[in-house]
């Protein structure tokens, strides 16, 4: 049966670095069937509705989603926030389809290792951050209240369960690695962090290979920086994922080329997942043919790996990156100052170098 795969370019470069990951996946030869719908601010300007019913109903039926990025100054303003692309359809999208598993594989390309704002060996990291994202303080009730215009309120709620499924993806992900998970939390100070870690503790016992171990997220932080190379897995909860991922994307020097995934549980034996580039939407250089393609070239190969299971296709797509990276080709946010290439172009030269 052909893989489903349901396309979501949105805003700003999202169209663009979109078309390039569909040119690499035909170019593959993975037996897909493609289906295209709208999402975000463009979604929004079409249909007043930022995740039209449409968009929602294609991603339930496909096996996975292809999304590109959302948002952008047009529709920062909109009121209510739920209008907005990154509340009105990314989070929703989360919620409603179960991806409570955010994988985030931060890893430094040869090629690029001097990009890196920590100089030297030091850069050349390959972690990953597993992210929960559909609970804690993102989806707590009650919701971003405002009492009187002068307090806010929101609230972080986790559940044992929610801790549990996440853990579990943790360890089956390390084992699958260098079989180390550091857990990160803020027990010293928040309810939920002891549960979490009381939670991630007693978990481990099932996963006697793998190497268990707790830090604080304020010394996360610090040790991301002062020696990124201890750790391979990183298990944390939404807010503070969502922090210690960017910290540790920027340490790879190339945001342009980390990709993600979002799963939910395994459906008919393929695990249902959404992937996407980790940057944003750049409005500033849409629709100029600067972006650069291999976050989204890269997360439709993860695709290939967790929805389809499908390690060769993933593997070719990871390989022809990396020789297109050393053979020179740059797109301008890599390039320092050496010549570039444009979107289509390091499209084009990745489906060449597949092999
Ligand atoms: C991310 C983004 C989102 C998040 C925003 C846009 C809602 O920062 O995917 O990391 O905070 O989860
Ligand atoms: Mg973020």
């Amino acid at each position: 049966m052909p893989y489903k795969i349901a396309v979501l370019p949105g805003d700003g470069i999202g169209p663009e670095v979109v078309a390039e990951a569909l040119k690499v996946l035909k170019a593959v030869g993975a037996p897909s069937e493609f289906e295209h719908a709208l999402v975000g601010g463009s979604a929004y300007d079409a249909t007043g509705n930022p995740l039209p019913p449409a968009t929602l109903e294609l991603c339930r039926q496909a096996d996975a989603v292809l999304l590109g990025a959302v948002g952008g100054p047009k529709w920062d303003r909109l009121e209510p926030v739920e209008l907005r692309p990154e509340v009105g359809a990314l989070l929703p999208l989360r919620a409603e389809l179960n991806l409570y598993a955010n994988v985030r594989p931060a890893h430094t390309f040869h090629a690029l290792v001097n990009a890196s704002p920590l100089k030297g060996k030091n850069g050349l990291i390959d972690l990953v951050v597993m992210r929960e994202l559909t609970g804690g303080i993102y989806f707590g009730k009650p919701r971003e209240r405002r009492e009187g215009g002068t307090q806010a309120v929101d609230t972080c709620v986790y559940s044992r369960f929610e801790i549990e499924r996440i853990a579990h993806r943790g360890f089956e992900i390390a084992r699958q690695r260098r079989s180390k998970m550091v857990s990160v939390d803020k027990a010293n100070v928040l309810e939920t962090s002891r549960l979490w870690r009381e939670t991630v503790t007693a978990l481990g016992t099932d996963y006697p290979d793998v190497e268990l171990s707790h830090m604080l997220v304020d010394n996360c932080a610090m040790q991301l920086v002062r020696d990124p190379r201890q750790f391979d897995v990183i298990l944390t909860e939404n807010m503070f994922g969502d922090i210690l991922s960017d910290e540790a994307a920027v340490i790879t020097g190339s945001l342009g080329l980390l990709p993600s995934a979002s799963l939910s549980d395994a459906r008919d034996g393929r695990v249902f997942g959404l992937y996407e580039p980790i940057h944003g939407s750049a409005p500033d250089i849409a629709g100029q043919g600067k972006a650069n393609p291999l976050a989204a070239i890269l997360s439709a190969a993860m695709m290939m790996r967790f929805s389809f299971g499908d390690a060769q296709s993933a593997d070719r797509i990871e390989r022809a990156v990396e020789r297109a990276l050393n053979d020179g080709l740059r797109t301008a946010d890599i390039a320092g100052h050496g010549p570039t290439i444009s979107t289509t172009q390091m499209g084009d030269a990745v489906a060449a170098r597949l092999s």
